[in-house]
């Protein structure tokens, strides 16, 4: 049997965290968790209450409804993945669209809704054998992870990746927009005060830029199976 460990990954926008990841989670059967889904899932419900837009963010009315909004993860057979639910439903096919990503980052810089997105990740880290990625994963809801990465890559090649990834869903997105939308959220995650993106002192710096994603796999376990294979 081996151990089983948490395992965090963080970095900027695109930079290939949950398709490694997710990839990770398969191989060892671990449960990955998508911890920007769930701030995406939040600026969904704000969008749908009108709490948000370009202009207006009515973050009392939004704190009102926390307790009786459920976020969480279920697995979904047919694809056996686990995927974001709000209150019930799940928004995995919603919150990837840009009116969500042009929203999320600011509405995540607020710490009553942060507490709450950790408390949730706390509970879903109690058994370990989790891998999960974000942004403050290894800094703030897991400093005590036994393994964290943190994944680097130059802007153009995350906005040409995530491009191609929104084209193949038919969003109707230009290049331009989402380079824009990349930049200002990776500067919004940086600079806020309350949990801002940054790598732990712990953390294993990797630069994906001239990585393919199995030349990316076979590092990453180069670091995990030595400590999943500790006290056999
Ligand atoms: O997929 P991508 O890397 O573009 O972003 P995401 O993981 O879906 O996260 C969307 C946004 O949620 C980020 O830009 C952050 O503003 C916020 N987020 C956060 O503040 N803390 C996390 N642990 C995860 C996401």
């Amino acid at each position: 049997m081996s151990t089983k460990i948490i395992i965090t990954i963080d970095g900027t926008s695109s930079t290939g965290k949950s398709t490694i990841a997710k990839r990770i989670a398969k191989k060892l059967k671990y449960i990955y968790i998508d911890s920007g889904a769930m701030y995406r899932a939040l600026t969904y419900y704000a969008i749908q209450k009108k709490y948000i837009s370009k202009t207006h963010y009515f973050e009392d009315k939004l704190i009102n409804d926390l307790e009786s909004i459920s976020i969480d993860f279920k697995n979904n057979i047919l694809n056996n993945r686990f995927e974001v639910h709000l209150n019930g439903i799940s928004v995995e096919n919603k919150i990837r669209s840009l009116e969500v990503s042009n929203l999320v980052s600011r509405l995540a810089t607020f710490a009553e809704l942060r507490k709450r997105m950790v408390a949730t990740q706390h509970a879903l880290g109690n058994e370990k054998g989790i891998i999960m990625d974000g942004r403050d994963i290894g800094t703030v809801v897991f400093p005590n992870a036994e393994l964290k990465f943190f994944l680097e890559s130059s802007l153009k090649l995350r906005a040409k990746r995530r491009y191609d990834e929104l084209t193949l869903i038919n969003e109707n997105i230009t290049y331009n927009q989402v380079l824009k939308n990349i930049n200002l959220r990776d500067s919004q995650d940086i600079n806020r005060s309350n949990s801002p993106l940054k790598k732990a002192s712990d953390a294993i710096l990797i630069n994906t830029d001239q990585l393919t994603l199995d030349e990316l796999e076979i590092k990453l376990l180069s670091f995990i199976n030595p400590l999943i294979s500790k006290n056999l």
